[in-house]
């Protein structure tokens, strides 16, 4: 028997399927410099694109006079909206359904939108040719704080639209206002509040920030005019979408564009949605007939293209006197910009905000979300995470943590008090959502015992009194978060992105000497695709993982998928992959049989070979039956093994984490240290640990940045403040803290292999940790609600304000 085992445990070994540590395949290709990148494409005779950018936030276009430019030698084209306006492409759809100025026609919405596009024979001739179009503007009040969105006499920002009063969400309460959400028992929610022992209420800022992937976004439209094709390399997250998206507003027919993402350095929600540069570049492909390229610069990255947050969320709680949670209620006000180009599934104007209520039982909840413009950029992506559940998870988590300071209940004893139950799952949320599994008290304990809690806030006490005293300097902040996220959009019935349903897609192909070639709906950014999804099929139908070779992101070759956001690639890609091995698996088993004369229901699987039952030695391994399904396949059987599976989820996955942060904080000059930052997740089965490690530091460190610098900040009129590396924070290893790792598995019920998404929750379960960590530090001495970002110049403001410096 041991050595059967040891046989079964080497032969596993060798597929290096699910569980294992693979090294991820696809570095060898990006540490050797090999990467393939849409600014790396050279093509014979090839221009360049480069935009004029309007200097104002808003302001009303007089002129504008491109004669200096098209006679700059080198000059090719000079594209404005009076160009794009008889093709019906000044203006584009967006995904949350308003449209969005490819070219400014009569008015420009925010500062450095895009007003002319300039096509050279080179980047640099292109960039000098966009200071000699000349523009005159006149400039406009404008609009930057959305609480002055709505004002009676506030100026009409979007004049296209200003008399359609019924918006893609329903009514519009006046020309700046996008959408009204409401959702969840508002009577009821009132009413609780009313009759409540113990209320709390704060305005929460998530703010302005961007996801700035370290390669900005780009494309290469290359049109043929002979066969009327349209080939477009970009950074997409959704090739499939680009591809749908260009067909419906190009009239070009779908099968005549070829769309291809190759490598793409980061996306993190800044590549879902389609730009000005994609379109102006395909224009200027089919006018011109030659390819046009168009790349980024950061600045215009970090102003122009898709922001993330601008919530203003005024959220309240309401509990009994011992800390249970009665309901909650939460009001948003959302800064969408100038153009609605929130990227969100279809229905949801506010992606899935109503996840909320969080971890815990509330019976009772309401949220409304009202979107309104702003002289902003557009976008509203959701930054490495689900449609607005960093949102909604930062709101939940520090309402909670303000409620337990009101009740003078310790935060992590009033979490455990509220969680959800294991024995209450699948858990029917008050604001809609079915959560599939979770297990918090665990996942808490071991937290809190692994961080020493106790420890810890006995060391605070006693810090505090210290400090009462004048004997340090120094806060300690520690910091709790456990969040529940949402993943894997989605299900058909509530997910659908232009009338697509939220699908995801693999095709798996064995070759006759049992080497594997499949193809994904999705699109890595450099999550480890090319490594995982070959770990599932390796473990499914026992071919080693080494011998599978993953490909994404080409629509011709691809099968028809949704993309890559949102954590939604293991969930929905994951899941066909698994159940298109199976399908592989089930066919294999009939040729097994065939190849054995033996009946089918006679066999089992063992680890790489269908075996007859009883006698292990006699079985045909998966590559004999590859090669078999290509020459000997039984009789009335179609030769070949392949499969595809379009797979439609039946529900999200929730995955979930204890994360605990303890930060000192040198009051005099605002500087904050990260002493120990621990994140339990748990997503579920685990398909590879060292990738999940990896996605699970990124994110921390990316929420690191949102909560302690990273910013996109306006002045008052409308001059965007962070728009390059000097002011936005983006931290390196030497600022980043140490992440120390754990987790707990609780399978997906209802995923083939129960796994979850895991990419993202590290973003959302920690940005609140820090902010707690940072709140929890100055709590003791009254200072309430703190905003983010909490960098050291506005930590020091928090000193000021409360006498705290000599
Ligand atoms: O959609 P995206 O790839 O951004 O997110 P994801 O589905 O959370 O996957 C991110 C990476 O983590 C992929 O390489 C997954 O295969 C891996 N992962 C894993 O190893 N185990 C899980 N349970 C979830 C994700």
């Amino acid at each position: 028997q041991t050595k059967i085992d040891q046989d079964r445990a080497e032969r596993t070994e060798k597929l290096q399927g699910m569980g294992c540590k693979r090294k991820r395949v696809e570095d060898v290709r990006f540490t050797q410099g090999k990467g393939s990148y849409v600014d790396d494409l050279k093509l014979p005779g090839m221009l360049f694109g480069d935009f004029v950018r309007s200097p104002h936030a808003h302001a009303r276009i007089k002129s504008i006079d491109t004669s200096r430019a098209q006679a700059l030698p080198g000059v090719v084209a000079v594209l404005t909206a009076a160009d794009l306006k008889p093709l019906g492409l000044h203006y584009m759809p967006t995904l949350a359904g308003d449209v969005q100025a490819v070219l400014a026609e009569e008015k420009v919405l925010f500062q450095n939108q895009e007003v002319a596009f300039v096509i050279a024979e080179d980047r640099y001739i292109a960039s000098d040719a966009t200071e000699l179009v000349d523009v005159e503007y006149e400039a406009l009040p404008c609009i930057v704080d959305p609480f002055k969105s709505m004002l009676p006499d506030a100026p009409i920002l979007r004049e296209d639209i200003q008399d359609k009063m019924e918006g893609a969400h329903g009514p519009r309460k006046h020309p700046n206002h996008i959408f009204e959400w409401k959702i969840g028992d508002q009577e009821a929610t009132d009413a609780v509040f009313a009759n409540a022992d113990v209320t709390i209420k704060e305005m929460l800022v998530d703010h302005r920030t961007h996801p700035s992937p370290l390669e900005t976004c780009q494309s290469v439209a290359s049109f043929d005019k002979v066969k009327g094709e349209l080939t477009l390399w970009g950074t997409f997250q959704a090739p499939h979408v680009i591809r749908t998206v260009v067909s419906l507003i190009s009239g070009l027919p779908e099968h005549k564009i070829h769309v291809i993402a190759p490598d793409i350095g980061g996306g993190f929600g800044n590549k879902v949605g389609a730009y000005a540069g994609y379109v102006c570049s395909v224009v200027g492909s089919i006018v011109l007939g030659v390819p046009v390229k168009w790349v980024e610069d950061r600045m215009e990255n970090l102003s122009t293209t898709s922001f993330a947050r601008d919530y203003h969320m005024t959220t309240e709680l309401a509990a009994t006197k011992d800390g249970k949670i009665q309901a909650m209620r939460v009001h948003v006000l959302a800064d969408h910009g100038a153009f609605d180009a929130c990227a969100d599934p279809s229905k949801w104007p506010a992606g899935f905000m109503n996840i909320c209520t969080g971890s815990y039982d509330i019976p009772t909840a309401h949220l409304a979300v009202d979107g309104v413009y702003t002289n902003k950029a557009s976008g509203g992506v959701a930054y490495r995470c689900s449609f607005r559940v960093t949102e909604a998870v930062f709101a939940i988590e520090r309402a909670v943590e303000l409620l337990a300071q009101k009740l003078g209940m310790d935060a992590a004893e009033l979490r455990i008090k509220n969680f959800i139950k294991p024995e209450q799952f699948p858990y029917h949320s008050a604001l809609g959502w079915e959560y599939d599994s979770g297990d918090y008290h665990t996942a808490m304990k071991k937290a809190m015992d692994t961080i020493g809690y106790k420890e810890l806030r006995e060391e605070q006490a006693k810090k505090r009194e210290a400090f009462k005293r004048g004997e340090t300097r120094e806060l300690m902040g520690i910091g709790i978060s456990f969040f529940t996220e949402i993943v894997g959009a989605g299900p058909a019935k509530n997910c659908d992105i232009l009338g697509i349903a939220m699908f995801d897609s693999a095709e798996i192909r064995i070759h006759p000497t049992g080497s594997v070639i499949a193809r994904m709906g999705t699109k890595s950014q450099g999550q480890g695709h090319e490594t995982t999804y070959a770990q599932i099929i390796a473990t499914e139908i026992g071919i080693p993982a080494d011998d599978i070779m993953i490909e994404e992101g080409n629509t011709d070759t691809a099968p028809y998928g949704l993309g890559t956001y949102g954590s939604r690639s293991t969930p929905v890609a994951g899941a066909a992959t698994a159940v298109a091995a199976r399908k592989i698996k089930a066919k294999a088993q009939m040729i097994a049989a065939h190849m054995m004369e033996v009946h089918e229901g006679d066999l089992e699987w063992d680890v790489d070979r269908f075996r007859v039952k009883g006698l292990p030695e006699k079985f045909k391994t998966m590559k004999e039956i590859a090669w078999a399904a290509y020459n000997n396949p039984p009789p009335n059987m179609e030769p070949g093994l392949e499969a595809v599976n379009y797979y439609e989820p039946p529900n999200m996955t929730y995955p979930f984490g204890a994360y605990f942060c303890v930060m000192d904080i040198d009051v005099d000059t605002g500087v904050a240290k990260t002493r120990r930052f621990y994140a339990l997740d748990d997503c579920g089965t685990r398909i590879n640990p060292m990738i999940i490690e990896g996605q699970v530091h990124g994110g921390l460190t990316e929420a690191f940045a949102c909560a302690m610098g990273q910013e996109i900040r306006y002045d008052e009129q409308g001059n965007v403040m962070g728009a390059s590396f000097m002011d936005f924070f983006l931290p390196t290893a030497v600022e980043t803290p140490h992440w120390e790792t754990d987790h707990t598995v609780t399978p997906s019920p209802h995923h083939p292999i129960g796994a979850k998404g895991v990419g993202e929750s590290p973003h959302v379960g920690g940005v609140p940790c820090f902010s707690n960590a940072v709140n929890d530090a100055y709590a003791f001495l009254g200072a309430g609600h703190i905003q983010m970002p909490h960098d050291a110049w506005r930590l020091w403001t928090v000193g000021e304000k409360l006498g705290l410096h000599t």
